[in-house]
């Protein structure tokens, strides 16, 4: 039988505080992960993840974690189809909490004509009947998707570990070293609540580099959904190109720059970052900058996520908005299921 997750009737806040608990709530089954081991490189040429929104994040994650080592490529898709070098040498994983999202169907069904080799990632409905069960890890149900993405990086990184050859993460070992971890940071860091306070009233604009960049997306994705408020990512190198020239409007279009900050930046990037805070400040724009650390990149990467998903939630609190419903997403579903009208 499905266990549900039992902290489903408390708020979003108190799902942000089990982040690190949420880890170690579903392992991946054993036949699961033996068919993964059994598909590992060579006969596995490349790995595509799929799915929309908070059920994308965890594939972005992941891929961007492993992009160091991997010697096949590695890519993630949110739409309805896949890029046409995706053929049956591939492997992709779908994910979808809800397992009706249309796109992620779809790309599921186009993986399956292409002869792809597949798993998913699911609470059930129909992604969960269209992959064989071995196939399929199934998620406890109850949660809103985007809080779920402990439980679906869970999955999705030893999967993709597997296929790679590698030894699959141990989520229990590491959920019970970040709990006790996160008792210890407590303190060394600015409250969230003092981040939310900040960018209220201004549009938050996270910069993250390498394996912080999705870190960086993830913010302000839940900006969006959990606080119903503007946000926008950027990621270096790249935003020293194009955005920076717009940093002399910053200070009248209220955007407020969040540096995360990495201990695994190289003296190039740790440069950049500092040369972007000293051009920004010249233009009179106050700069955050949030500095992350962990023992593994995969750590460092799971403190900031949780840190910046208790920021959009105390954003939300302050803005009065309830954190959990998402009424325009939902809306949209159904209209283009066809089930209302506009
Ligand atoms: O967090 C959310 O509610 C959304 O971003 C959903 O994840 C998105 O709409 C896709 O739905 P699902 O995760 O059920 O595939």
């Amino acid at each position: 039988m499905q266990e549900n997750v039992d902290i489903t009737r408390n708020s979003m806040s108190s799902l942000v505080d089990a982040f690190f608990s949420l880890l170690a709530k579903k392992r991946l089954q054993e036949n699961t992960q033996q068919i993964a081991e059994k598909l590992a490189i060579p006969k596995t040429e490349g790995i595509c993840t799929v799915g929309m929104g908070g059920s994308s994040i965890a594939g972005q994650i992941a891929i961007a974690l492993l992009n160091d080592s991997s010697s096949i490529p590695l890519t993630f898709v949110r739409d309805y189809q896949l890029p046409a070098f995706i053929d049956d040498r591939w492997t992709v994983i779908t994910v979808s909490y809800s397992g009706t999202t249309e796109e992620t169907l779809s790309a599921y069904n186009d993986a399956d004509s292409r002869g792809c080799e597949l798993f998913s990632v699911t609470t059930g409905g129909e992604l969960g009947a269209l992959c064989s069960s071995e196939r399929t890890h199934v998620l406890p149900k109850g949660i809103q998707p985007r809080a779920a993405l402990p439980m679906i990086l869970a999955a999705v990184l030893p999967l993709m570990q597997c296929l790679l050859g590698n030894r699959p993460t141990d989520f229990e070992h590491l959920s019970e070293k970040l709990t006790d971890r996160q008792k210890e940071l407590k303190g060394s860091m600015k409250e969230p609540q003092e981040i939310a306070t900040h960018i209220h009233q201004r549009i938050p604009a996270f910069i993250g580099w390498r394996h912080l960049a999705p870190v960086a997306y993830r913010a302000k994705t839940q900006i969006n959904e959990n606080a119903k408020s503007t946000a926008y990512s950027l990621e270096l190198p790249e935003a020293n190109h194009n955005e920076i020239e717009a940093s002399a409007a910053y200070a009248n279009q209220s955007i407020a720059p969040i540096l995360l900050r990495s201990t695994y930046e190289d003296e190039q990037t740790r440069r950049r970052f500092e040369a972007t805070s000293k051009i920004l400040e010249q233009e009179s724009v106050e700069v955050e900058s949030i500095q992350f650390s962990g023992e593994s990149k995969l750590e460092e990467v799971l403190y900031a996520i949780q840190y910046l998903d208790a920021v959009s939630v105390r954003l939300a609190d302050i803005r009065g908005v309830n954190p959990m419903g998402v009424p325009q997403i939902s809306l949209l579903k159904a209209i283009l299921a066809g089930n209302i009208e506009l």
